[in-house]
Order: C-alpha cells, then structure tokens, then sequence
C-alpha cells in the first residue's frame, strides 16, 4: 500500500446558486501522477483553489499524510508541502528567472518586521543562499535553463516560462504538485517536451504526486498513471486513460462540449 499524500473527501464549492465542486473525494498517493480532466468550467481549477486555501470549501475534508488541512491559510498550505502552478502564468515578466523564482518562495514566508529587525545582517548571506536554491532547481529541472537565470522573463519561450513556473513550484520542495493546465498557450512540440522533463521529475522524485489538469487527451495517456473526470462539478469517473475514454458518461460529457 502507497503512502497517502492527500486524501479529498466529500469537497464541494458553491459560489451562490452554483455548485462549483460537488462532493468530491478521492486520494493521491507517494509517487502517483494523477490527471484531472473535464470540459471547461467543469471545476478542475475550482478544486485546485479549494486544496491550496484560495477558496473557501462549503463542506468536506483535506487532509495532508492524514493531517486535516481543510481550514488552513494558503501559506500553511504552501509550508506543509502543497504547491502549484496556475493557468494564467503568474510570473513577472519584467523580472529576472532568479528574481521570480525568490519572489514565489519569499511571498509565503512572513518576512516583514522579522525580517527587518533580526535578519538584515544576515541579507547578504541569505541572498546567496537563494542563488545557490535557484541555481539547484534549474539544474535539476533542465540544466540549459541556467544560462537564462539573469534574463527578464519576457525574453524566454512560453515552455522555458512554464519550466520557469514549475521550477518556481518546485523550490520549496513540496510532497504534492499542482499544474493546471501547463499546456496552455505551447505548441505541440512544447507540450511534448515540458511532459517529458516532467517524467524526469517524477523519476528524480519519486516520492513526489502531481496532480495535472490537462485538456489534451494523449498527453494524459501518455503521461498520467490514473485519471478522474469531471462534469459540472462532480465525479463522473476515475480509472487509468483506456477505461475512463470509453466510458459513456465521460463520452456524453465531452460531445455536449462540443
Ligand atoms: N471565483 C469564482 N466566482 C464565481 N464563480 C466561479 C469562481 N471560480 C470559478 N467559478 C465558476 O465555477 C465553475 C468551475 O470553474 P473552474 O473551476 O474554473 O472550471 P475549469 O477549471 O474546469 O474550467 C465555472 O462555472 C466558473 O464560472
Ligand atoms: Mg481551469
């Protein structure tokens, strides 16, 4: 039996009249890469919001490796090992890959009257010590993208952005990942060659689970070991890519899309 990571149980998000989250369970395991698919506005992001803290959750549990989490701050979240990409990258263009990649970890750590008081001498220190983390990650991630660690993000590709998020993700190194929808905006040969660092991730950690929302179906059959669908909120199914793609309500759900 895999060690548990996250266990959902029962989670449903409303925003007013509309059931955004419907009573969703299910678990990630150590090492699981887990799809979560489903037409657009079917919740997949929702139920990201609801796991890191961003949404409030109506009702149901989150457990973290049995910890309940249900009602933590996102930056507890962010501390207890979950992290996350988002669909719209949250980069900032006009900085630096270092820059962002500190940034994304300092954001969650309550730095101000600490900081100022009891931690500047130790500045010079710490910005190094953040230099060698950047460094480390990116070499772990892809080791070409060290060369660009002084370049503003505007200059980068959209995969090297989205590498760049990923390793940003990654920094505090979490137990459970996110990524909604790293495809977004890249072409095919991108989303191929992003996936496939991704497996190289999960083979250097194998202990990580990801959870990846993604709207193309060969790359979540290529990539995933499991997946569950959703529609209008709730759980329509769940097995491995060849029994989900031939269920007849996951197959309803996607021709009333189009
Ligand atoms: N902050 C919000 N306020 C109101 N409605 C929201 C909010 N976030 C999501 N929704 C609604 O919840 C539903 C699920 O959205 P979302 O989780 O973004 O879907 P998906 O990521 O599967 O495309 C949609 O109907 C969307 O309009
Ligand atoms: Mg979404």
């Amino acid at each position: 039996m895999k060690t548990s990571l996250l266990q959902v149980e029962g989670l449903t998000v409303r925003f007013g009249g509309l059931t955004a989250l419907s009573n969703l369970d299910f678990k990630l395991g150590e090492g699981d890469l887990l799809g979560l698919i489903g037409p657009n506005g079917s919740g997949k992001t929702t139920c990201f919001n609801a796991i890191t803290g961003l949404y409030k959750k109506n009702s149901g549990s989150v457990l973290l490796r049995n910890k309940e989490i249900t009602h933590s701050s996102p930056q507890n979240i962010y501390r207890n090992g979950i992290t996350r990409t988002f669909q719209r990258l949250r980069l900032a263009i006009g900085l630096s890959v270092f820059d962002n990649l500190v940034i994304g970890d300092a954001m969650h750590l309550n730095t101000s009257i600490y900081f100022n008081v009891f931690r500047r001498s130790n500045l010079r220190a710490d910005i190094k010590n953040r230099l060698e983390q950047a460094e480390e990650i990116l070499a772990f991630f892809n080791p070409k993208l060290i060369d660009n660690i002084y370049q503003p993000i505007g200059k980068l590709s959209m995969i090297d952005r989205r590498r760049i998020e990923v390793c940003r993700a990654l920094i505090s190194k979490p137990s459970v990942l996110l990524l909604d929808e790293p495809s977004a905006g890249m072409t095919h040969e991108e989303t191929r060659d992003f996936m496939t660092d991704l497996m190289e991730i999960k083979i250097k950690t194998p202990k990580l689970g990801v959870i990846l929302i993604e709207h193309e179906m060969n790359v979540i059959e290529r990539v995933t070991d499991r997946c569950i669908v959703l529609s209008y909120g709730k759980k329509i199914a769940e097995g491995d890519y060849r029994d989900v793609s031939t269920n007849k309500d996951v197959r309803a759900a996607y021709l009333g899309e189009d």
